[in-house]
């Protein structure tokens, strides 16, 4: 890469195929289900979510606000229990929002709580998850989370590295517990995802590795240690996955191992968590499946599989995260300025950015948004809604098409911000983070509240 200042090219960002931008839509003030949330609709021209007008949102609550429609969420976990179906367990992956009412929801529509962190794990507790239906992951868990999760009694820990299998065998010792363990395979399946997704391809920190034998090692190790309780085997493949293919190798590697850890220790693994990582609509581009036919999918490979290697079925445990909570959420910004940049586009600023979205610089993520405010017969206007950052790159999404009447004062809705945006959120350019709102039927209340400056002055302690 030279470092060399250089005249610069007119156009900045632009890592889309030559045939971007995409035609405008038909009907710019149109809601595809599949990319909206189950709530939403248009009033006399405004949109609405969960039967509340977003002009009334944003006076109560300011801008940003992430809105999220309770109904979606309960309505997304009960057809991931629904097309699992019996003997078959679902757990919520907090990573991607993490709250105590969103943890209540999901909890009383049947899912169990994934939590990567002491942090996730104390929300989950704090919010009266059974510890029973809450597992830990995480390739570096600090000592004082691993003696948490063990003397929290937390039904599962997914290990993922040798020193942790000691460290777990320390603390379950000295509480006198004996936690169930997963052992967490790296399969060498490579998720046709963003690169910084994908989880379980060879050269990266996850995991125990199957093709250098440290998978096989582990469960030796977890095995010979009477105070830990091997009960099964844990893949996560990645995110933002549409088809059961990557899976199907992935199952297909994990049971192989399963096979050879009957015939050298005579177990069956009496689990199988085949992660999460389902993929959702965030533009008309992506197809999402519906969750049966991943459903169906993923039990037909994991009994096929067994059947050919001769092992008993497991039970068998998914972690959607973005999958319950991506498609329920809205981000509504206020629209602060609009820069025509002759013959090339026009920037729309909005008044948050890349901290309380930063899925598309990291990801070159594609987002839909419109006009929210109100409805308007404006022509299309090709935009690039940016954040108010010092980063060129503070991008929310980054092409899109707006009314051309598109002003000041108006405010826009991004869709599918639920999952990876509030909890990646940053105080960058110490903006404060933006609060979650949740309606349902007609009522709205902050779930997180919006930070303020004195919340971060209160901070800086120097
Ligand atoms: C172990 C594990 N389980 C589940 C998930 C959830 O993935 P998704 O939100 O894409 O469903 C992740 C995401 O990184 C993960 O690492």
């Amino acid at each position: 890469m030279s470092r060399v200042a250089h005249p610069a090219g007119p156009r900045h960002a632009d890592v889309l195929p030559a045939d971007h931008p995409p035609a405008p839509p038909e009907d710019l003030n149109a809601l595809d289900p599949a990319i909206w949330p189950r709530g939403a609709r248009r009033a006399d021209g405004v949109l609405t979510l969960g039967g509340i007008d977003v002009r009334d949102l944003a006076t109560q609550f300011g801008t940003p606000a992430l809105i999220t429609d309770e109904a979606d969420v309960r309505g997304r976990a009960r057809e991931y229990v629904e097309a699992f179906g019996d003997g078959s367990q679902v757990f919520y992956a907090s990573k991607a929002f993490c709250s105590r009412a969103v943890l209540r929801w999901v909890t009383e529509e049947g899912l169990g709580v994934d939590v990567c962190t002491g942090g996730e794990l104390e929300v989950a507790l704090s919010a009266g998850v059974d510890p029973a239906r809450i597992t830990l992951h995480g390739n570096n868990k600090l000592p004082a989370e691993l003696e948490r999760a063990v003397t929290a009694r937390i039904g599962h820990i997914a290990v993922d590295s040798f020193e942790e299998i000691a460290r777990l065998a320390y603390y379950a010792e000295r509480a006198g517990v004996r936690p169930r363990v997963l052992v967490r395979v790296t399969t060498g399946v490579e998720a046709h995802t963003h690169e910084f997704m994908a989880t379980a391809h060879d050269d990266q920190k996850f995991g125990f590795s199957l093709a250098s034998g440290d998978a096989d090692e582990a469960v030796r190790r977890v095995l010979a240690l009477p105070v830990l309780t091997f009960a099964g085997l844990h893949s996560h493949i990645g995110s933002q996955i549409f088809d059961t293919a990557g899976f199907e190798v992935a199952a297909r590697r994990v049971l192989e191992l399963a096979a050879r850890i009957h015939a050298e220790h005579g177990v069956a693994i009496e689990e199988l968590d085949l992660g999460g990582g389902f993929g959702i609509a965030y533009t008309t581009e992506d197809d999402a499946p519906e969750v049966k036919t991943l459903a169906a999918g993923l039990r037909a490979i994991v009994a096929g599989q067994c059947a050919a290697f001769g092992l008993p079925e497991p039970r068998l445990t998914i972690e959607p995260g973005r999958g319950i909570i991506g498609p329920s959420t809205v981000t509504l910004y206020e629209v602060g300025t609009i820069k025509n940049v002759d013959g090339i586009r026009t920037y729309v600023s909005v008044d948050g950015g890349m901290s309380d979205n930063i899925r598309t610089a990291l990801y070159d993520a594609a987002y839909t948004c419109v006009l929210a405010s109100r409805s308007a017969a404006a022509p299309p206007m090709l935009c690039r809604v940016v954040g108010r950052h010092c980063e060129s790159g503070d991008i929310v999404v980054r092409d899109c098409y707006l009314p051309s009447d598109l002003a000041p004062g108006d405010l826009i809705a991004v869709a599918a911000t639920g999952a990876y945006c509030r909890s990646l959120a940053s105080n960058y350019n110490h903006l404060p983070r933006p609060g979650v709102v949740a309606v349902r039927d007609g009522t709205a209340r902050e779930i997180v509240r919006r930070e303020t400056l004195d919340d971060l002055l209160r901070l800086d302690v120097g």
